[in-house]
């Protein structure tokens, strides 16, 4: 992964070891929002780089409001972009029809924070499966429902359960395996285990590095857990008020923190104290 912000080269860059193209190339990502009250115009993303090469995880930190979430969807083409490019899987968003857009969708899928919110509350987990078969019926054939459903360690008898039947993480499995479906080429979490209880989030974080390794898709995680990213990604972005102070390898940018906001968020890591002691 390579990434900067206004032009300054944060990173090194491991794209030597790509068979393909970039995942995802993002060039000067500009996301203007107004503000609720004074109406005035204000950059949530402020000119972000990024090339996400196959099979990198990239963790993306930052406190509320530092435009992880906006970055995400304007990356993907889900939400709004005031400028930039950006090209999925070797193609610039900008130069494809509606058509051939539809028809790029499936590559990315997104989980959400919250997995009750993302699953229709009259539709059970098999006629959810059903519908997502029914639109992209080749793609989908690979697995069956109860293969699927074990893949996220979940058994046969969820698939007549409606979301309200369902724990939080249980639905998040479902979230993860209607993804897992559409065999993404990229998979874009945006804090994914912050809305379940904390003894299911480490299963659920298992269960995506494991689907990751399964099935070759880059991830890009977003997330106010260092700790998290520290185990699950291969790079890590941090952002503040809009822009990426720090990016690189993981280890290289926890170890070596180049930016005071990056120690900042080191410093509040759990266990972080009880390292800098010995
Ligand atoms: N649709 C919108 N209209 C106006 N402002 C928005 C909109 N979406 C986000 N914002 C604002 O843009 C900024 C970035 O928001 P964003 O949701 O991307 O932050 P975030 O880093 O994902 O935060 P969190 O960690 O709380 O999820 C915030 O100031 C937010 O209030
Ligand atoms: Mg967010």
């Amino acid at each position: 992964m390579t990434s900067t912000s206004h032009g300054t080269s944060l990173v090194g860059a491991d794209s030597s070891s790509a068979p393909a193209g970039p995942v995802l190339d993002i060039t000067d990502l500009v996301v203007e929002h107004r503000r609720e009250k004074s109406r005035e115009l204000f950059r949530a993303v402020g000119g972000v780089s990024l090339s996400m090469q196959p099979g990198d995880t990239v963790g993306v930190v930052g406190e509320s409001g530092s435009g992880k979430t906006t970055l995400a969807m304007a990356a993907t083409g889900l939400g709004p972009r005031t400028s930039g490019k950006i090209e999925l899987l070797g193609r610039d968003l900008d130069t494809l029809s509606k058509q051939q857009l539809r028809a790029l969708r499936p590559e990315v899928q997104v989980v959400f924070q919250d997995p009750h919110g993302s699953l229709d509350p009259r539709q059970s987990v098999r006629s959810g499966f059903r519908e997502l078969r029914r639109l992209q019926p080749k793609r989908t054939s690979w697995t069956d429902d109860v293969a699927l459903l074990d893949q996220v360690r979940l058994g046969p008898e969820m698939l007549d359960r409606y979301p309200h039947q369902l724990s939080g993480g249980q639905a998040q499995r479902v979230c993860i395996a209607r993804a897992l479906l559409m065999r993404p080429r990229l998979i874009v979490a945006d804090e994914p285990t912050s809305g379940l209880d904390v003894s299911v989030q480490a299963d659920v974080l298992d269960l995506l590095r494991e689907s990751l390794a399964d099935s070759g898709a880059s991830m890009l995680f977003i997330s106010h857990d260092l700790a998290v990213v520290r185990n699950l990604c291969s790079h890590v972005m941090v952002m503040l008020h809009g822009e990426v102070v720090e990016a690189g390898p993981t280890e290289e940018v926890l170890n070596a923190p180049r930016h005071d906001y990056t120690r900042k968020l080191l410093a509040a890591m759990p266990g972080a104290r009880w390292r800098e002691k010995r």
